[in-house]
């Protein structure tokens, strides 16, 4: 029994019901990603507070020829992640397969038996051979109707050599937020009876793209009050509460909390409102996504004060053409406060490279992690 409360009713046939509750504490997972160290985003694996989390994803590992490849560049990086334990016996490290911007080999691994037989047997292999504790997987997405299915296969197929073996190790699935992209690529129910905890990307709802030329906010916690339509959709509150009404059980929903920023490049330095129009991706950070340590380092050159946005529980900083949708102490209490008292199974960061981990802006390692890790471990 692993969350809040337990009532004990007393109840007696002529007195009214009287009910006492006993607080037990919770125990909220914090799932933490970590990026293999590249130029922008640029961790290395003895720099990480292994006390801030309670799960480790490295990421990302890909699936080739139907098999786990990793590089042995980075097998050496996940091995310095697992030494962590040694000063946290309790942190979970998971190696997490996928990320963005390709489907890296799910869709020809999952479409047979025998297939997923060969990636099930390499998977085993990389547990027992690096000594993880579990697998991610970050399949973006399977967005047709075969997919969907033989995503299910493969977790069955896990959870059958996870039953057959001696390590239960932990399975959890990374899973898109935008309510369309979730009818289309899950079957909620047969993931909720097959996985540990999934892991929601309630994230990236908005970012400068050809069809959206306007600025808005990385993860709103809620709506605007001139949001219409689908657009009501895309917060933090909604997609979240739409999982558990698709069938998950609360207690194996993670809520993603992003650390690092989106940047807009606006029509006009005239213009620099929530929604206003934007010609392209900004100029800190790269590709149009910056770390909290690149975003802070340019709010104390430029000597700039964020807008805090009420509605939305988020920041955003603005300079000449620049407009930065970004997260800092203020929105990060309101978010993990959320998800703490919502009861949901813990929070997810993307990710612990992209947090200040160099302490650049108050001289603190880590910091929007940190206030994360305070409000779930008090
Ligand atoms: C792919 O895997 C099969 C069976 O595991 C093996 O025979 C084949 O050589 C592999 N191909 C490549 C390109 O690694
Ligand atoms: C679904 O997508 C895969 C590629 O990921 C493709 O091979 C398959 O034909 C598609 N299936 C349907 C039913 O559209
Ligand atoms: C599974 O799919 C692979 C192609 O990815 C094919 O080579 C193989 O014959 C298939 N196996 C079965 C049993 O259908
Ligand atoms: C795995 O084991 C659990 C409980 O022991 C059982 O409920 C479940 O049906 C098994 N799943 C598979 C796929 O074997
Ligand atoms: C949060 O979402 C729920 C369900 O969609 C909705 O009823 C509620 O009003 C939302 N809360 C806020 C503050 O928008
Ligand atoms: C911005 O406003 C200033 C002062 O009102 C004006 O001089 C300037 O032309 C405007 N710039 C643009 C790009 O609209
Ligand atoms: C910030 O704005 C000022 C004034 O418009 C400009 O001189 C400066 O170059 C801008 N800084 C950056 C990093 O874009």
């Amino acid at each position: 029994m692993d969350n809040s409360t337990i009532a004990l009713i007393l109840a007696c046939s002529i007195l009214p019901i009287y009910s006492i509750t006993i607080q037990v504490p919770k125990h909220p997972r914090i799932v933490c990603y970590y990026t293999f160290p590249n130029q922008q985003y640029n961790l290395q694996p003895e720099n990480i507070d292994g006390n801030l989390c309670t799960h480790i994803l490295v990421a990302f590992a890909t699936i080739l020829n139907n098999s786990v490849s990793i590089s042995q560049e980075n097998v050496e990086i996940v091995t310095k992640v697992v030494q962590l334990k040694l000063l946290n016996p309790d942190l979970k490290v998971l190696l997490s397969f996928g990320g963005g911007g390709d489907e890296y080999g799910f869709p020809e691994m999952v479409r047979n038996e025998s297939n997923r037989a060969t990636f099930i047997k390499s998977v085993e292999f990389a547990i027992e051979k690096l000594n993880l504790d579990g697998i991610d997987l970050d399949w973006e997405f399977p967005s047709n109707s075969s997919n969907k299915g033989h995503l299910v296969e493969l977790l069955e197929d896990l959870r059958q050599s996870i039953n057959n073996s001696a390590k239960k190790y932990i399975l959890s699935v990374a899973v898109a937020a935008p309510i369309t992209l979730v009818d289309v690529s899950y079957d909620v129910p047969a993931i909720n009876r097959l996985v540990d905890f999934i892991n929601v990307m309630s994230y990236d709802y908005n970012f400068f793209s050809l069809l959206t030329p306007w600025t808005g906010m990385n993860a709103p916690l809620y709506a605007r009050s001139i949001d219409i339509f689908y657009f009501k959709t895309q917060n933090i509150n909604y997609t979240s509460i739409f999982w558990i009404k698709k069938g998950m059980d609360k207690n194996k929903v993670n809520i993603g909390l992003p650390v690092y920023a989106h940047t807009y490049t606006l029509r006009s330095p005239n213009k620099t409102f929530l929604g206003a129009p934007a010609i392209g991706n900004g100029k800190i950070g790269g590709g149009g996504s910056a770390s909290y340590g690149e975003v802070c380092k340019f709010m104390k050159d430029e000597k700039l004060t964020p807008i805090f946005d009420d509605e939305t529980k988020s920041p955003y900083v603005t300079n000449g053409s620049e407009w930065i949708s970004f997260e800092n102490d203020e929105s990060m209490k309101f978010k993990a406060q959320y998800i703490y008292n919502n009861d949901f199974g813990g929070v997810m960061v993307f990710s612990l490279s992209s947090d200040d981990y160099n302490g650049d802006c108050y001289g603190e390692t880590f910091p929007n992690t940190k206030i994360i890790s305070r409000i779930f471990r008090r």
